[in-house]
């Protein structure tokens, strides 16, 4: 079974734990756009949805999805989004699709939060495949970058993109991440920065994994 059969499947096993009359989190990203279709079909068992970007909100409204600002709303009940890597503690780095910032604000907001990925994203240790990303507002951009090369990371500049809240993201290369809590809490410090892609201190509670012959769970 290929990765994107395997993001599908994990997505589609979501549902089960979407609860009727609720509002739910979405997340971004390929994996996330498969939820979006599989929750379009019980579109009429929710109350509606927060988007973590304007491009996962205008998939939303596309499949016939109410979608609310966050502040509208009283309760989101789960919050199911992929990631780029994920251990077997739940922790994960998220954000290749820029959108970290509005992913952690409704992470942090929602009740249950569910991670789903194909097995691709497994790692002994966060940081083994993917950088993390934090999103820096534009002017301290340079100054942020000489602070994390000073903590011993390799940042990249993601030349071209801008977040939907108008900052600029830094990919992040080295960093030591073996207790990434420490570390999620270290970059936050760094003024200048909004976000980091580190989701260790608002881990997941369910983690679904595509594994091709069964969804993985883990809780
Ligand atoms: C978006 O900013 C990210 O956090 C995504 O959730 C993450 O990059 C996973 O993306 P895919 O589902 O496309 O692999």
């Amino acid at each position: 079974m290929d990765a994107d059969t395997k993001k599908r499947q994990a997505a589609e096993s979501a549902l089960d734990l979407v609860e009727t009359g609720s509002v739910v989190g979405v997340g971004t990203g390929s994996t996330t756009n498969h939820f979006i279709d599989a929750l379009a079909r019980i579109r009429f068992r929710v109350d509606g949805t927060v988007a973590s970007s304007e491009a996962t909100a205008a998939r939303l409204r596309d499949r016939g999805l109410r979608v609310a600002d966050l502040n509208a709303v009283d309760e989101v009940a789960v919050y199911v989004d992929g990631a780029d890597e994920c251990t077997r503690h739940r922790q994960l780095v998220k954000g290749a699709g820029g959108a970290l910032t509005r992913e952690k604000i409704i992470a942090a907001a929602a009740r249950q939060f569910v991670c789903i990925v194909d097995d691709s994203k497994l790692v002994d240790v966060l940081g083994t495949k993917a950088p993390v990303p934090v999103e820096v507002i534009p002017m301290a951009r340079g100054y942020v970058a000489r602070q994390l090369v000073a903590l011993g990371g390799n940042p990249f500049w993601r030349e071209g993109a801008v977040t939907d809240n108008g900052n600029v993201i830094l990919d992040v290369h080295g960093l030591d991440l073996v207790d990434p809590t420490a570390a999620e809490g270290t970059l936050d410090q760094i003024t200048g920065t909004v976000a980091n892609g580190i989701f260790a201190r608002r881990r997941a509670d369910v983690v679904l994994i595509g594994a091709g012959a069964e969804v993985r769970k883990l809780s």
